[in-house]
């Protein structure tokens, strides 16, 4: 069962409303642990995210606005981990925003990640949109869940905030990827999730992580996106577990003023030497 479909104003066109984008940065599924030199499916994980970061640090687009980390920070669940991969990004710069995935241990990271310029979930204001954290980390199982508690957050955050652009940003897909072994189920609550999108016409883009590959669609009005990870990649519309021998990446993002949005994966060939 769907809900109505509210009306979703298209975006303006450029120009109609002034003011400056604000642009972010995604990173995601960084698989970190608590030794720098551990692999993890024969990637070295933090000289793989570090290559990335090289690479971004590089782009005309050099800082921006904020940092986005979608989930599946650390393997291992390590306080070293976590400690390691918040010293990243406070020497980066950017204040950061950042989500349990199912590889994630919340608690831990909450406890060891969280600092004055690197916020978990929660929602906070980026120029003239509305950005919105969820954990969809459920109970330790590789599938996700919001939950009665993340459904109802969500849906207060759009009720109080009804003009401001929104992107919403989670680790699980709630939309099929045409991959059996990641759709069966990918996110349980992602019917209701979808849902509360299409009853709030403010929300103009669902960022995700978890599916290691790009996508990038259309539906309702709202733009659907997955980014690649820092370090392994897996094999698009495959019905069992394959990796796919793509190069690392990352995802740039700039939310205009009036509700429109440019995105752009860029790929880092050799980030990720076994
Ligand atoms: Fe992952």
């Amino acid at each position: 069962m769907t809900s109505p479909v509210a009306s979703r104003p298209s975006p303006q066109t450029a120009g109609e409303i002034g003011g400056l984008s604000t642009v972010l940065l995604q990173i995601t599924d960084t698989h970190l642990f608590a030794s720098a030199d551990t692999k993890h499916r024969g990637i070295n994980t933090q000289a793989s995210l570090d290559s990335v970061l090289v690479n971004a640090k590089a782009d005309a687009r050099w800082p921006p606005d904020a940092i986005v980390v979608t989930g599946d920070i650390v393997h291992d669940e390590s306080q070293a981990g976590y400690e390691r991969f918040r010293k990243t990004l406070e020497s980066l710069g950017p204040p950061a925003f950042c989500i349990p995935g199912n590889h994630d241990d919340p608690a831990v990271l909450e406890r060891y990640l969280a600092a004055p310029r690197v916020q978990v979930c929660g929602d906070t204001r980026l120029g003239a949109w509305r950005l919105i954290l969820l954990n969809s980390f459920g109970n330790g199982e590789v599938a996700g869940a919001l939950g009665t508690a993340e459904l109802a957050r969500m849906e207060r955050v759009l009720e109080k905030h009804p003009g401001e652009h929104t992107l919403i940003c989670m680790h699980h897909p709630p939309v099929a990827m045409g991959s059996a072994w990641l759709d069966n189920p990918g996110l349980r609550d992602a019917e209701p999730f979808m849902d509360l999108v299409r009853l709030h016409a403010q929300v103009r883009a669902v960022l995700w992580g978890h599916v290691h590959q790009e996508l990038d669609r259309h539906a309702d009005g709202v733009r659907l996106m997955s980014t690649p990870s820092t370090c392994a990649q897996f094999r698009p519309e495959n019905d069992e577990f394959a990796e796919d021998n793509r190069p690392p990446g990352m995802r740039w993002l700039e939310l205009n003023p009036n509700g429109g949005l440019t995105t752009e994966v860029l790929r880092v060939p050799g980030a990720n030497p076994a």
